[in-house]
């Protein structure tokens, strides 16, 4: 239709000329112009047999490598130290994790840094908190110069009770802010006994997320925190205002950071407080400059809540402005929205309080677990590992099944359900595959390497159809930062493949060549299917 100007003919009669040349086709076995001017395509079986089969011998399925392989960090998981783990972190080690997996499957280099909040006045509270309950520590006998105990005066359930304690009483009475404050600030300032009990906590706050996250397959690079680059703000500020971008404002130094071309305010970005003291932004910044310097990205990805949107407009422009990046590297926030309960609000547990994330991950694998067990008899310590398993998936593909920028509602019903957009409904259907496979070898069937056929039914077709959109799905999930493309192609090739399974005698075909086409087809699309939950990082069962 868009060339009936330049050929000035009518656009069926354009499409008739096309579908002409088209008759002799490779790739097409019936191309007709239908009016006003489109063209139906009919794909050759023998054609996408082929490329099924160009596509399986090839180490990426046919996704190419990158013309030019590019250093990408993504800064996610954010965690605070000291503090439980709750859903808000949840989304960020979900998403960040498959969009870095997504990356790095593409052919780049990835590195995902945690990027911990281990700095702010959250460490003073708790040194202070400490001081008043254990005044007698050796690490607050001031002129000690000798060594520090190795063990913790502390564990980490105590810490994570020491926080919200410390947290209130801040709330309530000025005075005990004041010294948290000032702890904040001796710490900071490098008092060693301060310093010391900080590396207790980081520590022990450490060992407790590793934890967490290997529960949830998530796995960072880098261990990174704010207070890694504490040592360069000095230099970075000097920098700042040697190069005339910052400026004084009512005691306090500021980057302005707002345009012309602003339809909302942009306030500037604050670098150092009036008593000195550094921000959130001026540990981002530095992280930045660290980042060039050391890691030299063409691209840092932030996967943090989008309610700091426009914090990190600000620190982005004041990084731009001060050229503490270079123009062509991209700097990306992708933030995510709020994961909401039945009632649209923020999440929290039955009686109202914060949902901790180990809480909610034993309700899931619980229901899990439930649900397996209503389904078939089993050994209690398998349904168990199962369960955890398939839980995985349920929160998994519950959150990343969403773009990410839109909130959603946990759903627990609905995310552990085996039909329908869920997690578990595709690894239900990844174990039928193995399990008709299995049989299949049972039966003295081989599984190496058996030929594909051409298709003999719509249905056939229709999964094939699926599976050679593999590359460019992955490829356009990756270019859009968008995890949620591979769960929607893995739900499409779930349903095809359910409808083919329904529709194909497989195992009960007597002709022995059309049967180990089938397995073929079904071993291709088992491997597919792994590849995209690797994506999103979650496992299939071998049974469920
Ligand atoms: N710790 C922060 C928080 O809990 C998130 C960190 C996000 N990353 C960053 N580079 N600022 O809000």
């Amino acid at each position: 239709m868009a060339l009936a100007k330049k050929y000035k003919k009518a656009p069926i009669v354009i499409a008739g000329d096309v579908a002409a040349a088209l008759q002799e086709s490779e790739v097409f076995s019936e191309v007709t112009a239908v009016p006003p001017g489109f063209l139906n395509c009919k794909v050759k079986e023998h054609f996408v047999t082929q490329y099924l089969s160009e596509m399986r011998s090839s180490a990426k399925y046919g996704l190419k490598e990158p013309e030019r392989k590019k250093k990408i960090v993504i800064d996610y998981g954010g965690p605070n130290v000291a503090k439980p783990l709750h859903v808000g972190h949840l989304r960020s080690a979900i998403i960040g994790e498959s969009v870095k997996r997504i990356a790095r499957y593409m052919g780049h280099e990835v590195i995902g840094d945690i990027h911990l909040g281990d700095w702010g006045l959250q460490m003073g509270l708790i040194i202070t908190e400490l001081k008043e309950r254990k005044p007698d520590l050796i690490y607050f006998e001031e002129g000690y110069e000798g060594e520090y105990p190795k063990e913790a005066p502390f564990t980490i359930s105590e810490l994570e009770e020491i926080y919200p304690t410390a947290s209130a009483k801040s709330k309530e009475d000025a005075a005990y802010k004041e010294k948290a404050m000032e702890a904040t600030f001796k710490l900071q300032s490098g008092v060693r006994g301060y310093r010391a009990l900080w590396n207790h906590i980081i520590a022990v706050s450490v060992a407790d997320l590793k934890k967490n996250y290997a529960n949830l397959h998530v796995e960072f690079d880098l261990w990174k925190g704010e207070s890694d680059v504490h040592d360069i703000i000095p230099e970075m500020v000097q920098y700042m205002k040697d190069g005339g971008y910052a400026r004084e404002s009512e005691g306090a130094l500021v980057v302005d950071v707002k345009e012309e071309s602003d339809t909302k305010e942009i306030p500037p970005c604050m670098i150092l407080k009036s008593d000195g003291a550094s921000l959130y932004n001026t540990t981002d910044l530095a992280t930045i400059k660290e980042r060039m310097e050391k890691i030299h990205p063409d691209q840092i990805i932030y996967v943090v809540d989008k309610r700091q949107e426009l914090y990190f407009e600000q620190v982005f422009r004041c990084a731009r402005k001060t050229k503490l990046v270079d123009e062509h590297v991209d700097l990306e926030f992708l933030g995510f929205g709020t994961m909401n309960g039945k009632d649209g609000k923020p999440f929290k547990t039955r009686e109202g309080g914060v949902m901790r994330l180990e809480t909610l991950i034993h309700d899931i694998n619980e229901t899990m677990y439930q649900k397996i067990m209503e389904n078939h008899e089993a050994d209690e310590m398998e349904a168990r590992q199962t369960a955890k398993i398939v839980g995985l998936s349920a929160i998994k593909y519950g959150d990343l099944s969403n773009q990410a920028s839109k909130d959603y509602v946990f759903d627990i019903d609905r995310f552990t359900s085996f039909e329908g957009d869920t997690g578990p409904y595709i690894l239900y259907t990844i174990v039928r595959i193995k399990s008709i496979l299995n049989k299949y070898k049972q039966q003295g069937g081989s599984l190496d390497n058996p030929e594909l056929q051409d298709s003999t039914s719509d249905v056939q077709k229709a999964l094939t159809l699926e599976l050679v959109k593999f590359g460019s799905v992955i490829e356009s999930a990756y270019e859009d930062i968008a995890p949620h493309k591979i769960c929607a192609y893995i739900y499409d090739m779930a349903n095809a493949f359910n409808r083919f399974y329904h529709e194909t005698k497989i195992l009960t075909t007597e002709d022995e060549r059309e049967k180990a086409g089938y397995i073929a087809l079904l071993q291709l699309t088992k491997e597919i299917f792994e590849v995209c939950i690797d994506l999103l990082a979650f496992e299939a069962p071998e049974k469920m």
